[in-house]
Formats: structure tokens, C-alpha cells, sequence
């Protein structure tokens, strides 16, 4: 880095660097300009990984990358009602892509997982699409461009794929595994948090975008909200409280008065989330459903949770003193850890299926991911906790640049460069801008938070 350049000003030049166009305008960002790795996919434009581009984007005047992307994401959103499995269904987005140059033409190529490695469905980029869409009316003002027909169109073949009855009778999606930014076996499949709290956003942000005041469309998404919301803050949560209630769960009850819902044996609460859960503080469990509760933590999920106002202002707050009082495992020398603690031994063989990338305390599994760093601060910023804020810059302000940010670091405290991990991974660098910008200018932070909704409060089970 030159001497006269700060770290926002390198960051800044390399986020630039990674702008992809399409026809003479710019229209997202590559995931990764790495000159020294394979590229595989990641000199493709993620959906999940433009979102922070695209906050700092808006916030820097540069709305029309973000209004470009919305477009042509559009474009590519699928479009036919078939009975054909190698097809994607009707209205998702897909996860990534790519420019391709052909005879001198410009092509489109849309990744719906049909290429991902293991073939995984990224259901999480039509949610993320929807939210984006609100984030860029929000900051730009610009109604109009939800209005429109096809975007209108857009977010209800969206919502469709949503709410329509399916096989399960629950508030949650049920999606299969790998459907978000955790991408690879790891045994989140079923209700993962991280879902659900990006669906509840995108009902939120439905809400303020659909058109029509009376629709069918509009009266289902009311509905879902509130029982999504009574699930989670009810059913997912835990703390100390929590925990003496379904440390005393009677097993095989029937009926609709069973307290324990969904059967989990007490037998099946870990030692370590025993041993590990803080007297004060609580967040989501991972995945609840049918005798299932993933005690692991996953900080999108949860931080999610507390931007979007799917925490109550008391769950928000104490999920961010969890995250104080946990710190070392929580964040330890980078924001943070994608989910705590690693799956090992004979739970990483089953879970994983043996998957040599994600060992213990590396990648998905257990590693240190920068790009976290901004809405680590987000929902910091929104209970109030500006110490832990600048905490959590501090560590990336002393290494990131310094290691051409890297897309992970590993071990238990995230000491190490990530094994296989790109550098100059686009939403590192974007995250640390991102971050910048909300801690200077904290009004910023409405364009990715909600205010509290009226649904039930109580956690009454
Ligand atoms: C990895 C991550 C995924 C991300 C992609 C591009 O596959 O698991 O979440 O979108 O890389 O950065």
C-alpha cells in the first residue's frame, strides 16, 4: 500500500477493482480477485456476497450499480411453471453470474446451483433480493422502480415459492441442505435460523414494497409474519431460563397441549452448550424441527434476527451481551465466527460427510469470516453497544488489509489466513467499508434494520 493511503481509501480502490460489467454498465461485483487461487466460481457475482457491495454503493452515491443489479438479477429470475426436476423452480433467483464473451458477444450466465459444487440450491438469494430491493428504495428514495410491474411481478413469484402450502405444516421454510451462505454439508438442512431470519426480513420488506393494500398476497404475508415470529422468539430461543425448561422436557407427548413440541429428549442437550451458556445473554438455537435442536450458534442468523426486529429488543440485546461474554469464542481475533462451536470427530464425519475443507474450526466449519464484521456492527449499533463495536474494528483495522483480505481465517480463535481461503474476497473489503461508513454515520444503519413489529411478545409455550 502506498504511504499516503489510508485503509479506506486501499479498500476503496479494490472494491472498484471488483466491479463486473455488463454491456458498458456496472452491474455487481466478482466475489473474488484472487490472482494466485483457482477463480472456480468466484469470479462470478454472488447475490449473498453483493449485498454489502451494494450497501456501499448507496451510501457512496453510486445507487445505479445497485439499481443495475436489481435488474438484471430480474432478468434472470426464472420464469417458467414446469414439472421438470432439472429446472429451477418458479421465481427463485439464482445464486450467481457471470459475463461470458462469445464471438465478441456478451452472454449471461446464471448459476441456480445446476453448476454449484454438490449442486446446492440457493434459496436464500431471492430473499436477499427482496431485502435488497427495500434497502435500495430506502436510501434512494426510488418507489417507482418497486412499483413496476415486473418487480411487483418479481417479489410475487418470490413469495409464492414462500407461502404456498407445502408438505410441512410450520411458520419456517423448510429447505434442503446447504441453501445459504453455509453452501456445504454441514447439517443445516431442515429450519435453519439463518433462513428464517432472512424470510422474516423479506416479509418485512414485503410489506413495504407490495402494491396492492388488500391482495391475497399481502394478507398472507401479515399472517406468516406473525406466526413466524411467535415460532422463533418462542421456539428457537435460548438462555438460562430456556434451558431449565427443556432440561425438564417430558418426552412423547400428544396432542395440541404437548409443552414440548417437537420432542426433543433432554438427553440430546450437549454438554458443552451446557457448560458454555453465559448466565446472562441467550440467542437462537441453530434448527428446530422434529426432534431436533441444533444448539450451535450461527452469527448471520442471529445477527440478522436482531436487524431485522425478529429478536424482541430484549432478545437484541441479549444476544449482543452473549456475544460480549463469549467473546474470545465468538470473535477472537476476527469478526467472527460463522458458527460455534466446530463440528469434530465423529459429529464432523456424519455431518459433513467427511468434507475435508470444512474441518474443524475452518470455513463453514467453525472458521473467522471479516465479511460478518458488518452486520456484527449493525446490530451492535442498533442495542447501542458502541464499545464492542470499536472492539471489533480495531481487529480488523490490525490485519485485514495487512493479509490482502482474506474470504476466511481458521482455529479456534481465528488466528490463521484461512487454508484455501481467496484474498482480496470482495465482501471483506466491503464489509470493512460498510462498517466505516455505519459507525460514522449510524442514521445509515435504517437501510438494513426494522423497527419492532406489534406480534406476540411473550415467549408463552
Ligand atoms: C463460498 C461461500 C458462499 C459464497 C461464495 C462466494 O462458496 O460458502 O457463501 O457466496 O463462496 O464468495
Amino acid at each position: 500500500m502506498p504511504e499516503h493511503q489510508t485503509l479506506v481509501e486501499e479498500a476503496q480502490i479494490a472494491l472498484d477493482a471488483a466491479i463486473m460489467y455488463y454491456q458498458g454498465r456496472p452491474v455487481g461485483t466478482i466475489a473474488a480477485r484472487d490472482r494466485d487461487a483457482l477463480a472456480l466460481n468466484y469470479n462470478q457475482c454472488f447475490v449473498r456476497d453483493f449485498v454489502s457491495s451494494a450497501l456501499v454503493f448507496l451510501i457512496t452515491d453510486r445507487a445505479e450499480v445497485v439499481r443495475n443489479f436489481l435488474e438484471l438479477t430480474l432478468t434472470l429470475q426464472s420464469r417458467e411453471r414446469r414439472m421438470d426436476c432439472f429446472k429451477p423452480g418458479l421465481g427463485l433467483i439464482p445464486a450467481s453470474f457471470k459475463v461470458e464473451l462469445n464471438d465478441g458477444k456478451e452472454t449471461l450466465i446464471a448459476d441456480f446451483g445446476d453448476q454449484a459444487i454438490a449442486r446446492v440450491t440457493p434459496i436464500d438469494s431471492s430473499l436477499w433480493w427482496i431485502i435488497l430491493l427495500r434497502t435500495y428504495v430506502k436510501a434512494t428514495g426510488d418507489i417507482a422502480l418497486a412499483h413496476r410491474e415486473d418487480f411487483q411481478r418479481g417479489m410475487r413469484l418470490i413469495l409464492r415459492l414462500c407461502l404456498e402450502t407445502q408438505f410441512d405444516m410450520y411458520p419456517t421454510l423448510l429447505v434442503p441442505e446447504g441453501s445459504f451462505m453455509i453452501d456445504r454439508r454441514m447439517g443445516v438442512y431442515g429450519y435453519p435460523l439463518e433462513i428464517q431470519s432472512l424470510f422474516y426480513a423479506t416479509l418485512r420488506s414485503a410489506q413495504e414494497l407490495l402494491v396492492s393494500e388488500t391482495g391475497k398476497t399481502r394478507k398472507a404475508v401479515t399472517e406468516r409474519l406473525g406466526n413466524l415470529a411467535f415460532h422463533m422468539r418462542s421456539y428457537y430461543w435460548l438462555d438460562l431460563e430456556r434451558l431449565n425448561e427443556i432440561y425438564r422436557y417430558k418426552g412423547e407427548e400428544f396432542g395440541l397441549q404437548a409443552i414440548n413440541k417437537f420432542n426433543v429428549y433432554t438427553t440430546s442437550i450437549p454438554a458443552w452448550f451446557i457448560n458454555w451458556l453465559p448466565d446472562t445473554g441467550g440467542y437462537f438455537a441453530g434448527n428446530v424441527g422434529p426432534g431436533l435442536m441444533d444448539f450451535r450458534f450461527f452469527a448471520l442468523g442471529n445477527l440478522m434476527a436482531v436487524c431485522a426486529s425478529l429478536a424482541t429488543t430484549a432478545q437484541s440485546l441479549d444476544i449482543l451481551t452473549l456475544i460480549e461474554n463469549r467473546w474470545d469464542d465468538l470473535v477472537g481475533q476476527m469478526p467472527m465466527k460463522i458458527c460455534f462451536p466446530a463440528l469434530e470427530d465423529r459429529d464432523w464425519e456424519l455431518l459433513t460427510g467427511f468434507d475435508p475443507k470444512n474441518t474443524p474450526w475452518s470455513y463453514h466449519n467453525g472458521g473467522n469470516w471479516p465479511v460478518l464484521l458488518w452486520i456484527l456492527v449493525a446490530a451492535a449499533l442498533k442495542v447501542g453497544k458502541t464499545r464492542l463495536v470499536e472492539n471489533a474494528l480495531a481487529l480488523v483495522e490490525e490485519r485485514l488489509a495487512k493479509d490482502e483480505y482474506p474470504e476466511y481465517y481458521d482455529g479456534k480463535i481465528g488466528r490463521l489466513i484461512g487454508k484455501e481461503a481467496r484474498r482480496y474476497q470482495t465482501w471483506s473489503i466491503a464489509a470493512f467499508l460498510l462498517s466505516k461508513q455505519l459507525i460514522a454515520h449510524p442514521e445509515y444503519l435504517s437501510l438494513i434494520s426494522f423497527d419492532e413489529d406489534n406480534y406476540a411478545i411473550a415467549c408463552e409455550i
